[in-house]
């Protein structure tokens, strides 16, 4: 067994004592959690067992126009703010990496709470983090990470403790569920739907991290980490966004009983000889129509959890946008909060497990492949001995007219990725087929 090191408890700071809060970042998220945090202070002192007091907002111009916020609050000096000894939990809201990574380490070597929203920060450096957070016995809280409202973190840290996770599948991205969704449903252009959700708020500041699949893969490492009790990184994930997706690709889903989604997908893999691993990848998926997360439409985000114990789980809910993301924040804050007025530490990283990270052509995927091919005798029997030759199995074949030639679509069974992408190559060097259309994963 690995040696579990046990931090020693945290008496707190007594019933009644004040928790002083300093926030990093006035944007979209940011705003929403000082209104709410004014507009429920009652709440949370109950809640907590003191109230929370806000010492300062860092913000990096202060001569933006801000309304409503009380300018004597704002500074443009994080640092000293986080060091000052009446704040006791810093509250990261600003987005990127190198910045806010080391304003989170400052504030937990100071002994300081944290709670951020930074899905990028902790699937970059949580291990960091974490030994930071323990080294100096204070809360590292990161539930608005992934799919900001709906409360995932927790249920893998604390509800399904006791379970045996085997495969987390979930559409974490709110913008390119929108985007495919009005494709899909209204017909809107590629363009006209990313405008439209960076409008609502939901995309990030550059939205390439939405629609290349990055802002899901970063979940995928945290979602795949906190299931597998495994560090899993960005890094390890492997990435494919919907940038190539097209409006034909979206139809022939449809014309087939499938939705497609962007799936972020974590797996437990066991090999031949019962060898544990842990996959994740985050790619365009078809997801048949009776699928419960086929349902999931507009920028709405759910996770779809099977475990051992519990069987299938889904948790569905606004993944993306102020409010909902501070929901979260907030969430954790008081979480924080109640630690730092009562003692004790929440349930913080465990990576026991560290099961070694899977090759991805080594995952078990199926291929929904489309192509034109010439319609001429002997074309299919020429074209199942390369689906053979690499051991793979067709589910359904279904050919259609095409002017001169075919369009043959074919559905495989569940084979080894390695395989079914080197069939597709083998597929394109073929002279029989003229072109391969699309090759989409299947759930
Ligand atoms: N840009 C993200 C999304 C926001 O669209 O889901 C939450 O990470």
């Amino acid at each position: 067994m690995t040696e579990n090191k046990q931090p020693t408890y945290n008496p707190g700071k007594g019933a009644g004592e004040p928790v002083g809060v300093a926030i990093l970042g006035l944007g979209t998220v940011g705003s929403e959690v000082l209104r709410l945090m004014g507009e429920h202070s009652d709440a949370f002192a109950h809640r907590i067992g003191g109230p929370l007091e806000l010492k300062g907002v860092a913000v990096s111009d202060l001569e933006k126009p801000r309304p409503g916020v009380d300018r004597g609050l704002l500074t443009d000096d994080a640092m000293s703010l986080i060091n000052r000894d009446d704040v006791d939990i810093v509250v990261e809201v600003i987005g990127g990496i190198d910045y806010p990574r080391r304003l989170v380490l400052a504030a937990l070597n100071a002994g300081k709470s944290v709670v951020t929203a930074n899905k990028a920060l902790v699937a970059a450096h949580a291990d960091e983090l974490a030994e930071a957070a323990d080294a100096a016995n204070v809360d590292l809280y990161f539930e608005a990470a992934v799919a900001a409202a709906i409360p995932v973190v927790g249920m893998l840290r604390r509800s399904l403790a006791g379970d045996q996770i085997q495969r987390i599948s979930g559409i974490v991205n709110g913008t390119t569920n929108f985007i495919l969704d009005a494709m899909e449903s209204t017909g809107a252009t590629y363009e006209d739907a990313l405008a439209e959700a960076t409008r609502l708020g939901y995309a990030e500041a550059d939205p390439t991290a939405d629609v290349e699949g990055h802002d899901a893969a970063s979940k995928a490492a945290i979602l795949a980490s906190l299931g597998f009790h495994t560090r899993v990184k960005f890094d390890d994930v492997h990435c494919e966004g919907i940038t190539k997706v097209t409006a034909e690709d979206i139809e022939a889903a449809r014309n087939a009983g499938y939705v497609l989604k962007l799936l972020a997908i974590c797996e437990r893999l066991t090999d031949e000889a019962g060898v544990e691993s842990v996959a994740a990848r985050v790619h365009p998926t078809l997801v048949p129509v009776d699928h419960p997360l086929a349902s999931v439409n507009e920028s709405y985000n759910a996770i779809f959890v099977e475990a051992e114990a519990a069987g299938r789980l889904m948790f569905y809910g606004n993944g993306a946008g102020g409010a909902p993301t501070a929901s979260a924040v907030l969430g954790d804050i008081v979480g924080a909060a109640r630690n730092k007025v009562h003692g004790g530490r929440a349930p913080g990283e465990n990576t026991y497990a560290n099961l070694p990270i899977a090759d991805f052509g080594d995952v078990t995927t199926r291929y929904h492949i489309d192509m034109e091919v010439e319609d001429r005798t002997g074309v299919l029997a020429e074209l199942s001995a390369i689906f053979a030759a690499h051991n793979i199995s067709l589910k359904t074949v279904r050919q259609e007219e095409s002017g001169e030639d075919a369009r043959l679509i074919v559905v495989t069974h569940s084979a080894r990725e390695a395989d079914l992408a080197a069939t597709v190559e083998d597929l394109k060097k073929t002279s029989a087929v003229k072109a391969v259309d699309s090759v989409i994963r299947l759930i």
